[in-house]
C-alpha cells in the first residue's frame, strides 16, 4: 500500500493505492485561505500540518488499511509557497506566503532596476517575479529585522511545502527538500543543481535556513511513530504538483505535454536532459526522468483557473459546487460576447504582468448568471491556449494532442471548449488526480515496489478523447474578443 498526499493550494488530498495500481481509499479536505490585503494570499502552515493529518487518517481509514502496512509515502504540493518556522519549537513564526501573493512585487521591482534579471534568468531559468519564494523571503527579513537575526543563527528552517510537511512527518528530525520544488524558489541553479550563493546574497536569504536537496525517488526520511499516526513509513517520493503531474501523466519523453486544471493551470513539457532554450514568457524548470532524477522541463502558468470557478463560488455566491457549472455552461449556446478574465493576481505567461487586474467585458442586460459562469470556464481554456502555442513556438511542433488533468478536467463543457479554442485532442486521463498518481509512482519507485518500466497500468489509462468540432470562424471570432479583453485588463499602474 502506498499513501500519497497532494498538498495543494486550496485543499490536501490523499489517496492510497496498492500495489496493482487501484485506488483504495481517498479523502480531501480544503482549508482557510487568508487575503489580509489586496493582493496578498496567505496560509497558516500549523492549519495546513493539521488537514494533512486528518485527510491521511481518514483515507486509510476508508481503505482499510492501518499505517502500519504502508510501504510507502509519496508527497507532492502547491510549489513556491513559502514556509519559515522555529527550528527548536517546529512553530511557524510567520503565515506562509503563498505563491499567489503579490507582496513582494516591489522587491522585485528594485531588483529588476538594479540589472539582476538577466543574470537571475540565466541561472535559475525562471523570471524575476513575486511568484517564487526568494522574493518572499526577502519581504519577510526585510520587515522583521529580528527574524533575520534568528536566520542568520540557524534558528530557522525554510521550505516550501514539501519540507514543511517532511519536517512534521518525521517529527523534526529531516529538513529535506527535492529538486523539482528546489528550483522553484529562485535561489537555485538549474544547471549545477544546487543552491547558489549569489542568489541567496542577492535576496539576503541566509544559508542556514536551506534544505537539503535530494532526487524526486529514494530513500528520503521515515515518519515518526509519535508524530504520523503511530507508524514509521519510509517517505519515498517528492515532487512539485506540476512535476508529479507530468511524471503521472507518463510525460518522461522529450517533448510530451499535459495541462493541469488546478486552481491555476500549468502546462509542462519534458525536454529531456539538455536544457532547454526557451521564449521569453516560459519557464524552464526541474521535471524527473523515468526513475525520479532530475531532468528539465519548460513550463507555463495561468494563475487562475480553478480559482475563478471558486470565485464564482465563494464571493459571488452564483454556485453551490464547481461541478454545476458545467451543466450552466452546456445549457446556453454562447455568452452573448461576454468575457471573463480572471487576473485576480496579476496574469502570467504569456503577459508576466503582475498589475493586472481582473475584469468582465461585454455586459448587455441579457446578459446574466449563466453567461457568467460560461465565461469563466471558458477564460480557463482560453488562457490555456496562450499557453499550447507558446509551447509550441518553443517545442518547434505543431501539438496535436494535450493531455490533461486536475479538478476542473472533469467538466466535459471545459475539455470540449478546449479542443474546440485550441484545435487540439485533448485527451483526459481515467484517474484526473495525476498530480496524486506522480507523487505515488514516485513513491513507489523509490521503495523499490515499482520498477520505472514496469508501472501499473490502471494509473495511466486514458479514459475519453474530446475532438474539435467548432467552427474556424466561430473559433476566431471568440479568440479575438479574448485578446481585446486581455489588453483591457494589462497594467495602468505601478505596484
Ligand atoms: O506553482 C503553483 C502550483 O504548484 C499550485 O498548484 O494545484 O495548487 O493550483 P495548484
Amino acid at each position: 500500500m502506498i499513501l500519497s498526499i497532494d498538498q495543494g493550494t486550496t485543499g490536501t488530498t490523499a489517496l492510497v493505492f496498492d500495489a496493482d495500481g487501484r485506488l483504495r481509499g481517498r479523502s480531501y479536505s480544503e482549508f482557510p485561505q487568508y487575503y489580509p490585503r489586496p493582493g496578498w494570499v496567505e496560509h497558516d502552515a500549523e492549519e495546513i500540518w493539521q488537514v494533512t493529518l486528518r485527510v491521511c487518517s481518514a483515507a486509510l481509514q476508508r481503505a482499510g488499511v492501518a499505517a502500519s502496512e504502508l510501504r510507502a509515502l509519496g508527497i507532492t504540493n502547491q510549489r513556491e509557497t513559502t514556509v519559515l518556522w522555529d527550528r527548536h519549537t517546529g512553530k511557524p513564526v510567520h503565515r506562509a506566503i503563498v505563491w499567489q501573493c503579490r507582496r513582494s512585487a516591489g522587491i522585485c521591482s528594485e531588483l529588476r532596476e538594479a540589472g539582476a534579471e538577466s543574470m537571475i534568468r540565466a541561472k535559475t531559468g525562471l523570471l524575476l517575479d513575486a511568484y517564487f519564494s526568494a522574493s518572499k523571503l526577502r519581504w519577510i527579513f526585510q520587515q522583521s529585522p529580528k527574524l533575520l537575526r534568528r536566520a542568520e543563527a540557524g534558528d530557522l528552517c525554510f521550505g516550501t511545502i514539501d519540507s514543511w510537511l517532511i519536517w512534521r512527518l518525521t517529527g523534526g528530525k529531516s529538513h529535506l527538500t527535492d529538486h523539482t520544488n528546489a528550483s522553484r524558489t529562485l535561489l537555485y541553479d538549474l544547471d549545477r543543481r544546487q543552491w547558489d550563493g549569489e542568489l541567496l546574497n542577492l535576496f539576503g536569504c541566509p544559508p542556514a535556513i536551506l534544505p537539503e536537496i535530494s532526487h524526486s525517488a529514494g530513500e528520503f526520511a521515515t515518519t515518526d511513530a509519535s508524530a504520523f499516526l503511530g507508524a514509521e513509513v519510509p517517505i519515498s517520493g517528492v515532487a512539485g504538483d506540476q512535476q508529479a503531474a507530468l511524471f503521472g501523466q507518463g510525460c518522461v519523453e522529450p517533448g510530451s505535454l499535459k495541462n493541469t486544471y488546478g486552481t491555476g493551470c500549468f502546462m509542462l513539457a519534458c525536454a529531456g536532459a539538455v536544457r532547454p532554450l526557451v521564449p521569453d514568457g516560459l519557464l524552464t524548470t526541474i521535471a524527473c526522468d523515468a526513475a525520479g532524477q532530475p531532468q528539465f522541463a519548460i513550463e507555463g502558468s495561468v494563475f487562475n483557473g480553478g480559482a475563478a470557478v471558486q470565485w464564482l463560488r465563494d464571493d459571488l455566491g452564483v454556485i453551490q459546487q464547481a461541478a454545476e457549472t458545467e451543466q450552466i455552461a452546456q445549457g446556453i449556446p454562447d455568452t452573448r460576447g461576454v468575457y471573463l478574465v480572471p487576473a485576480f493576481s496579476g496574469l502570467g505567461a504569456p503577459h508576466w504582468d503582475a498589475g493586472a487586474r481582473g475584469a468582465i467585458f461585454g455586459l448587455t442586460r441579457g446578459a446574466g448568471r449563466a453567461e457568467i459562469v460560461r465565461a469563466t470556464l471558458e477564460s480557463i481554456a482560453f488562457q490555456s491556449h496562450e499557453l499550447a502555442q507558446l509551447m509550441a513556438q518553443a517545442l518547434g511542433v505543431e501539438l496535436q494532442c494535450l493531455r490533461v488533468d486536475g479538478g476542473a478536467s472533469a467538466n466535459n463543457f471545459l475539455m470540449q471548449f478546449q479542443a474546440d479554442i485550441s484545435r487540439l485532442c485533448v485527451e483526459r486521463p481515467r484517474q484526473i488526480e495525476t498530480t496524486a498518481v506522480g507523487a505515488a509512482l514516485l513513491a513507489g519507485i523509490g521503495a523499490g515496489v515499482w520498477s520505472p518500466g514496469g508501472l501499473p497500468e490502471s494509473l495511466v489509462d486514458v479514459e475519453q478523447d474530446f475532438l474539435p468540432q467548432m467552427g474556424e470562424l466561430q473559433r476566431r471570432d471568440l479568440l479575438n474578443g479574448w485578446a481585446r479583453a486581455v489588453a483591457s485588463c494589462r497594467t495602468f499602474r505601478a505596484e
